[in-house]
């Protein structure tokens, strides 16, 4: 695929908003919806994982792209349509610079060219795609190639904000980008805070925490002096809950009102889930969700919970 063609197969995030919905037809309530969430397609990691070598393997990715494709062509049988399809991060397995890199995402973007043209994709960085320690040229190489980094959007009265959690893992080589967001945010969030929107969601690759606010630091959620700042700027702007990937297992936990929820993947599995995606329902008073795997999807059992998902 060339670049021009690759181009205009998504509507890429810019100018820190995503042009698939108006913010002016989108600000208000207009009762209840719901979208679809997945996370780590990780194209490679199965290999990689199967070999024990995490760091250069991944040489091969047919297995991710039988599950992604099974998870699009679910998507696309889904009635009524949801609002948008997100994917929190972890595209693909190869790290900036590493081998495999341009092909693992050149095959994801011909699957994902596949999603129905009127169910927006949101596309979310993880720590594969920008590098664990991101710079100013992974942070670049991923807008060209998926759009912006962080940006917001409205969605039927509901304000979406989408957070690039590398800047908030290490931002050591790119300290710049990292105030940016965070002015960025405190922006977004006093619109927030002044009660404009119906509810306000975050979505991020890693999660603030796995199961507690007070547990330890891991490799799988952010530290705890990060984790505490964010999560008290979260919940005073009255955030409701905040959507991530990157543990490859299902998990969460509540802090406040805050619903921190961990969606395993669509791709290598680290526990016992099942190649999955999450599908969450925005009622005037509640954000309801659940988890299905991707055989369950394409069986149909999602139209049959939906009712009741989206009952007011
Ligand atoms: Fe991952």
């Amino acid at each position: 695929m060339s670049a021009a063609e690759s181009a205009d197969v998504f509507h890429r995030a810019r100018g820190r908003t995503l042009d698939a919905f108006s913010p002016e037809k989108e600000r208000e309530w207009k009762g209840p919806f719901y979208f679809v969430q997945g996370a780590d397609t990780q194209f490679g990691l199965m290999k990689a994982w199967s070999t024990g070598n995490c760091d250069t393997g991944g040489d091969e990715w047919g297995q991710e792209i039988r599950l992604t494709e099974q998870a699009v062509e679910a998507i696309n049988k889904l009635s009524p349509k949801p609002k948008f399809f997100v994917l929190c991060g972890d595209l693909v397995h190869a790290m900036p610079g590493t081998p495999w890199r341009k092909e693992q995402t050149r095959d994801l973007q011909h699957v994902l060219k596949a999603v129905d043209q009127d169910i927006p994709l949101v596309l979310v960085s993880g720590n594969h795609d920008l590098g664990n320690a991101p710079t100013a040229e992974t942070v670049e190489e991923f807008r060209q190639t998926w759009g912006d980094d962080y940006f917001s959007f409205w969605v039927g009265g509901v304000l979406f904000l989408v957070l690039n959690s590398q800047l908030l893992y290490d931002a050591s080589r790119c300290p710049a980008l990292k105030q940016a967001q965070d002015r960025w945010l405190d922006q977004q969030l006093s619109i927030a805070g002044q009660k404009q929107c119906r509810h306000a969601v975050v979505f991020q690759h890693i999660p603030l925490f796995l199961h507690s606010i007070d547990e330890d630091d891991d490799y799988f959620n952010l530290t705890k002096t990060v984790r505490k700042e964010l999560v008290d700027k979260l919940t005073r702007a009255g955030v409701r809950a905040v959507f991530s990937g990157h543990y490859h297992r299902n998990a969460g936990g509540t802090y406040q009102n805050l619903d921190m929820v961990v969606s395993s993947a669509i791709g290598c599995q680290l526990g016992q889930d099942t190649h999955g995606l999450r599908v969450v329902a925005i009622t005037a008073d509640k954000i309801v969700h659940r988890y299905y795997s991707l055989d369950e999807l394409s069986r149909g059992a999602v139209e049959a919970d939906l009712k009741e998902l989206l009952k007011e």
